[in-house]
């Protein structure tokens, strides 16, 4: 199983490492434009695996596209990421032309690769993605409600202190922090319901701190987080690579579900070996349907400025 990764910075080389530290592929390989800069990463990583035990292969290049070849799988983080103050909507421009291209010399070299897109804004850099390669739209997953998701359930666990590895809980809608939609009246403590156990303000806060989880992150560091990020795409990747069938909020094209079309946003979705294999319905109530009626509509609003690009 190989993975490519375009892209081998802060959120880039940390994915590589989860993946090759989890055993999650054979071979993964990091590609970035910045000369040696992927190649210095790949080595230094590839150092560490007598001492943590793992057998995947990594290999580093500076844009050689034929390094990525048969990739099963294409994980692009190439961009640039959020600095404090900045919104992920205002990198599209940048990211736009750099996805974009990134798409194509991929599939020059893997034309049956299943494409994870993480580069923001992730949402319309995912529908951009779909629309430039014409791919089958199961193939083409963005990653944004599992970082979302897993920064909501340690936001519980805080607030609850219990152990997070015993809270669920999703965030779907777009990956924004106001677009995103925590969904608190279905997160639950090995099964009992959060509401019950956590005052409706304590919860009303969980959701405010996991909608701006992303931006206090880059203010504390400068620049926008990447473990989480990182760790975030590795568990979508084994999903896909190893059909696990895992329900996971993914940015998808839909089409009619959750009563929206043509555009890519975070709903429920079973991943398996052949990308995105159907969409969950969690039967939204009235108020939170119409909350993500109102994330769909930012988002179309961010799709807008792709629509030079488009035509
Ligand atoms: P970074 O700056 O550390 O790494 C980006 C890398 O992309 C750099 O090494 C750069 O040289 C490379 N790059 C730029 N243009 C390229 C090209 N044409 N081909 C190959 N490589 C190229 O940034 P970081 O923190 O890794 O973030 C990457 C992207 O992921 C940003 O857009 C960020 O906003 C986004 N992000 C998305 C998340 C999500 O949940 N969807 C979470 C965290 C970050
Ligand atoms: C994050 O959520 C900025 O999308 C990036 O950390």
């Amino acid at each position: 199983m190989k993975v490519t990764i375009v892209g081998a910075g802060n959120v880039g080389a940390t994915c590589a490492d989860a993946i090759a530290t989890q055993r999650i592929a054979s071979e993964v390989v990091l590609l970035d434009i910045k000369e040696g800069f992927a190649e210095g990463k790949a080595l230094d990583m590839m150092q560490t695996a007598t001492t943590l035990g793992f057998n995947t292969k990594i290999v580093g290049t500076t844009n050689d596209y034929s390094k990525t070849a048969n990739s099963d799988v294409v994980v692009i983080t190439s961009g640039i990421p959020r600095k404090p103050g900045m919104t992920r909507e205002e990198l599209i421009g940048i990211n736009a032309g750099i996805v974009q291209s990134v798409a194509e010399n991929i599939l020059a070299h893997s034309p049956d690769a299943i494409i994870v897109v993480v580069s923001n804004p992730m949402d319309t850099m995912t529908y951009l993605t779909l629309k430039k390669t014409g791919l089958p739209k199961n193939r083409i997953i963005g990653m944004g409600g599992a970082l979302d998701s897993s920064r909501f359930k340690t936001y519980l666990s805080l607030a609850l202190d219990k152990p997070a590895n015993d809270i669920h809980g999703m965030v779907i809608g777009g990956h924004g922090d106001t677009t995103m939609i925590p969904l608190t009246r279905l997160a639950s403590y090995n099964g009992i319901p959060v509401s019950s156990l956590l005052e409706e303000d304590a919860l009303k806060q969980v959701a405010a701190d996991t909608m701006v989880g992303g931006a206090t992150l880059t203010k504390l560091l400068g620049t926008s987080a990447w473990y989480a990020p990182g760790a975030s795409v590795a568990y979508l990747v084994d999903s896909i690579l190893n059909d696990q069938k895992r329900i996971i909020p993914c940015s998808v094209y839909l089409e009619g579900e959750y009563r929206q079309e043509d555009i890519c946003i975070g709903v429920p979705c079973v991943i398996g070996r052949s990308g995105w294999e159907s969409i969950v319905d969690v039967n939204l109530n009235e108020e939170e349907q119409a909350t993500f009626e109102k994330s769909a509509t930012a988002v179309r609003n961010m799709n807008a400025a792709l629509d030079s690009i488009l035509s």
